[in-house]
């Protein structure tokens, strides 16, 4: 399973790169707007920062609700950098342009995806990624990961080559139960990630075992 990090916070993408461990990158408007990141110079210079830290493919989200606008967007987006995956909403023109967008060689990723119809409809429109939103569903008391269970095992019997990404996630069960489940992809916040390395028993151990090496060493 590959980790991305769902972030435009140059810091984090830089600290989790640094790790090794990260795959790729989600932005949204709201992470752009977030970082203080307004107006279409400012937008694009970001993107291209994003891309020069990670090795990986970067989702660039679209504005346009509208077919046509979609692609004008699309095309801006794909041509700043080759890691450039261009995230499109799910709705009609959405898919309409994901079909247009994979035709024509762009990488996609459906977002905002709540039920296993919709990632049908984006899957037979060719999308690179499709991206359920987990934590959101849960927020809900809708169960988020018994959509990437459903995702995964139609995926697998119609032979869906989408990457299902999981999104919306709130914590480091959540990207275990997704990696259980069969998603392809996690993006996460860095905390989530780096509370995948945490356990007291880790801590105490390495404490005892540091204790007895300096006793007997002196
Ligand atoms: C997906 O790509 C979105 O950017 C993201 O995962 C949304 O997560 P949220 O529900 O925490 O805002």
């Amino acid at each position: 399973m590959k980790f991305f990090i769902d972030t435009a916070n140059l810091d984090q993408i830089r600290e989790a790169q640094d790790l090794g461990i990260l795959d790729g990158v989600t932005t949204n408007p709201s992470l752009m707007a977030k970082e203080g990141i307004s107006g279409q110079d400012n937008v694009m210079a970001h993107y291209k920062a994003i891309c020069d830290i990670v090795d990986g493919d970067v989702s660039a989200e679209v504005i346009s609700t509208d077919y046509e606008g979609i692609l004008r967007e699309a095309e801006v987006l794909a041509a700043l950098d080759e890691k450039i995956v261009v995230k499109v909403p799910m709705i009609k023109d959405g898919v309409k342009a994901i079909n247009y967008l994979t035709q024509n060689g762009v990488k996609t990723n459906c977002t905002l995806v709540f039920t296993v119809g919709q990632a049908i409809m984006a899957a037979k429109a060719g999308a690179t990624y499709i991206s359920p939103f987990v934590g959101r569903l849960d927020d809900l008391s809708e169960n988020g990961l018994e959509l990437i269970a459903n995702m995964a095992q139609v995926f697998a019997v119609q032979g869906y080559q989408s990457q299902i990404l999981a999104a919306s996630i709130r914590s480091p069960l959540h990207i275990v139960d997704c990696a259980r489940l069969g998603a392809n992809v996690i993006t996460s916040p860095l905390s989530s990630i780096l509370a995948l390395l945490n356990h007291p028993l880790t801590d105490i151990g390495l404490a005892k075992f540091l204790a007895d090496h300096q006793k007997a060493n002196g």
